[in-house]
């Protein structure tokens, strides 16, 4: 598992190869097996590999061309119905103080990095992007104001091979007993 971990990267760079179905779902088991706060299981998935959708979907996110060589999207949307009843109006955006935002895409990045990991496991790559605003990315794709965007995954066979950015070292990070 470490060894995948380690050898994780954020691709943007992808061969012009389709991803086999098979893998694909099995991509996104690994997202559906995700532990959630009180197990409330807040994410979907939209899988995106129209060439028109793609499009509009890397230029909301800060037109970020690169985008565009992978073969699937996976947007990975957060919805706050399950910690807020329906009658309840909800519009959710970056400047939200709603509180159940935070638990929802708190939950939603979790199931998001097994995307990551389960890719790097079967060979795949991946990179997750969130360079945009939920009013950009939103209408593209009919998601209600009610969801939050967590971020675009693009998935596919990396073309690229990069170098590892550098991480803190674990003196730094770890403290032992009390802050
Ligand atoms: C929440 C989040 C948002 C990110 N957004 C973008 C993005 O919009 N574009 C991009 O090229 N990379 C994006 N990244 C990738 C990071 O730049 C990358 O994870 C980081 O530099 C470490 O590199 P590594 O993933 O190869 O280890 C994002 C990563 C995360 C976790």
């Amino acid at each position: 598992m470490l060894k995948q971990i380690e050898n994780r990267r954020s691709v943007r760079k992808y061969f012009n190869q389709k991803i086999e179905s098979e893998k694909l779902t099995q991509i996104l088991e690994s997202a559906r097996l995700a532990p959630s706060g009180s197990n409330t299981q807040p994410w979907s998935f939209i899988i995106v590999e129209s060439e028109d959708t793609k499009e509009k979907l890397s230029f909301a996110d800060h037109h970020q061309k690169w985008m565009m060589t992978a073969p699937v999207f996976i947007v990975c949307v957060a919805d706050i119905r399950c910690r807020i009843s329906a009658d309840i109006e909800v519009k959710l955006d970056e400047n939200s103080s709603q509180p159940e935002l935070k638990q929802i895409i708190r939950d939603t990045s979790i199931a998001m990095e097994h995307i990551l990991l389960e890719a790097e496991h079967l060979g795949l790559a991946a990179c997750w992007t969130a360079w945009f605003e939920q009013a950009a990315v939103r209408p593209i794709l009919n998601i209600p104001e009610d969801k939050y965007v967590c971020g675009i995954i693009t998935l596919g066979y990396g073309d690229e091979t990069p170098k590892p950015q550098l991480r803190k070292p674990l003196e730094e990070i770890i403290r032992y007993e009390k802050w």
